[in-house]
């Protein structure tokens, strides 16, 4: 069951400040950052090697990832994006794009523009493989490059699943968004900048596919949305 939550409810005192928020996400943040999730890399289908049609030689990047490959499960891709109200003509940048399965879902459930961004070929290969096997590679592109160096000015949506440091980092190319651009976040907030909504919803394991749970359990995923400009949160900037 899932349950939205305004930042004016009651419920927003899991905010990213909130302890109870903070211990839920530890273990998670722990996995990310660690690298101890690379057992799930195994899960998914694809692997490298897979025809990289849209990739441009020149986007190509060649250093670690920040984070490493953990996908966000597919209930939870389709609540981020209707949480991104997604209408007709927006352009969706998913930064950090994985195996591709939220910029798949964008194109195929909304028909909308989608481009995915990865600096790992193993993952930008699972991303042109699923962007093929979905048949939306007209509107689909993959590219390999580093977040950080993008221009993102022409999206409209951006998704994220990345670590609270990296969307703070990615502040300054988010800021410069069209005004009414919508942020989503699975997971992680972003220091210093007060979400207009946070949602909160359990993947349940029971009838899930692999793909449903992502992760494999089935735990409390929280969504953060952010519609540009921004409104400050001075009070979490300073306290961090
Ligand atoms: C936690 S996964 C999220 C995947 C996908 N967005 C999802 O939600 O299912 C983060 C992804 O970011 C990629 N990544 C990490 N650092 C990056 C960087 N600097 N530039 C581009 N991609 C990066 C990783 O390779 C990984 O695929």
């Amino acid at each position: 069951m899932t349950k939205a939550t305004s930042a004016e409810s009651p419920d927003h005192r899991f905010t990213s400040r909130s302890p109870r928020l903070r211990r839920r996400r530890w273990p998670w943040l722990l996995l990310l950052s660690a690298g101890l999730g690379v057992g799930l890399w195994a899960q998914v289908p694809g692997g490298s090697g897979a025809a990289a049609p849209l990739l441009e030689p020149s986007d190509k990047e060649k250093r670690e990832p920040d984070v490493v490959f953990v996908p966000t499960p597919q209930p939870v891709v389709e609540k981020m994006l209707e949480l991104a109200e997604i209408k007709p003509g927006d352009i969706v940048y998913d930064l950090g794009c994985g195996d591709g399965r939220i910029v798949v879902t964008a194109a195929k459930k909304y028909g909308v523009k989608a481009y995915g961004f990865d600096i790992d070929p193993k993952r930008v290969a699972e991303s042109l493989a699923n962007v093929k096997s979905n048949k939306v590679e007209h509107l689909v592109t993959i590219k390999q490059a580093d977040i950080f160096k993008l221009d993102l000015r022409e999206a409209t949506v951006v998704t994220l699943y990345l670590l609270p440091e990296l969307n703070v980092r990615l502040m300054p190319q988010l800021e410069k968004l069209k005004p009414g651009s919508r942020i989503v976040s699975h997971d992680f907030d972003m220091r210093g900048a007060k979400p207009v909504l946070v949602h909160r919803m359990k993947v349940s394991s029971r009838g899930a596919t692999a793909e449903d749970l992502g992760y494999g359990s089935d735990r409390e995923h929280t969504i953060y949305k952010w519609v540009v400009p921004w409104e400050r949160d001075t009070a979490a900037a300073a306290n961090n």
